[in-house]
């Protein structure tokens, strides 16, 4: 069996952090989305993976590598442009030949992994097999519709009316017939090929097609709150750890990660909350579920419910809460008169001032 990872996509609903960077690569608790799937799938005994890759192509190619530090061996495929799942399928035929496959979108996080869900589809063959959870705006995603004895019967992307809350998690099992039903389907009206589309015709020609519903926690990254939510999760199971140092005045309470190199001066760090190497906070006080990643450096400032990436300075602010801020982001206030809110935003960049 392989594993074929979705890492392209356009990440609009991200935006501005997917304008440069690849949204897969967006750390959750400091560890990049994508770790946790490539984990998943090796823990699952899957070592042959391939990386469906597009616009990001370089950063991804350059954190992953060839995937030894994961203990699998990655092929990269390029998908020119993200035109569906069900595409990015197609773009890897040569690559997915007669395989059976395991297809993980590189923004999804599963509580517990896959093995089971890899090991049921091992001991009980079929053409394509669901991870289904139960949600409630099932119109936000592609649900599944069973008959009384669990068959999938239907699929519909977001629907308007939905027919049930069982919308499709994004780890899907495979049989190389994936491949002629993603032949035969058409675009859909927003231009995508849809695997909704690609596994409904599976079902339509008679292949038997399986559901597992799953009762752990499931995140699809997304958007900005689904990415503070995933946080909120994984930090809520973190390992409590002091690497770095802290001066007398300074205190961790709870659940708390300082890695190697932090330093916390006159800092107050509430868990569940991540400090990441070489981070420096002096006058700050770190609220609960907040990861800050390495090289940072933060001062005089309240921040809490909070991503922030590599490389960012943030002086004098209080407070910042739901934030996501990006790499060598620089905030802060400036004594220049008239005072006023001076910015330089990207393109897509939001901003609520208190
Ligand atoms: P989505 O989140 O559905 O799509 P997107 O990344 O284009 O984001 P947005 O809707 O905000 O514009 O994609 C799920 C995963 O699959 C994600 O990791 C990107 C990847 N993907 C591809 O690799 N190729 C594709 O053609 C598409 C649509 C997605």
């Amino acid at each position: 069996m392989k594993a074929l990872v979705l890492s392209g996509g356009a990440g609009t609903r991200l935006r501005p952090i997917t304008h440069t960077s690849a949204k897969q690569l967006v750390p959750v608790a400091n560890k990049p989305i994508l770790e946790f799937g490539l984990e998943a799938i090796r823990d699952a005994g899957v070592t042959d993976v391939g990386i469906i890759v597009g616009e990001t192509q370089d950063e991804i190619r350059a954190h992953v590598g060839d995937g030894s530090q994961f203990d699998i061996d990655v092929t990269y495929i390029h998908q020119p442009e993200p035109l569906g799942l069900a595409h990015a399928v197609l773009t890897a035929a040569d690559y997915l030949a007669d395989d059976d496959f395991v297809m993980y979108l590189g923004d999804n996080l599963i509580a517990g992994g896959i093995t089971d869900f890899v090991e049921q589809f091992r001991r009980e063959p079929s053409a394509a097999q669901i991870l289904l959870a139960r949600v409630r705006d099932p119109e936000r995603f592609g649900v599944a519709e069973l008959d009384d004895a669990g068959h999938v019967v239907r699929l519909v992307e977001k629907p308007k009316e939905p027919v049930s809350d069982l919308a499709l998690v994004g780890v899907y099992l495979f049989s190389s017939r994936i491949l002629d039903a993603s032949r035969s389907i058409e675009p859909s009206g927003r231009g995508e090929l849809e695997i909704t589309d690609a596994i409904q015709w599976l079902i339509d020609a008679g292949d038997p097609v399986q559901s597992t519903i799953v009762t752990g926690w499931w995140k699809d990254t997304g958007k900005l709150y689904d990415m503070l939510e995933a946080n909120r999760i994984v930090l809520d199971s973190l390992e409590p750890r002091v690497s770095g140092s802290l001066d007398a005045d300074s205190e961790v309470q709870g659940r708390v990660v300082v890695e190697e190199g932090a330093e916390l001066i006159n800092s107050h760090v509430r868990g569940p909350a991540i400090i990441g190497k070489n981070t420096r906070l002096e006058n700050t006080f770190v609220g609960p579920y907040t990861s800050i990643y390495h090289s940072c450096e933060i001062s005089d400032t309240e921040i809490e419910h909070s991503i922030v990436l590599e490389e960012t300075v943030i002086r004098d602010i209080s407070r910042i809460e739901d934030s996501l801020i990006g790499k060598q982001v620089t905030v802060g206030r400036e004594p220049r008169k008239p005072r006023a809110y001076r910015l330089m935003l990207g393109d897509h960049s939001r901003i609520g001032l208190a």
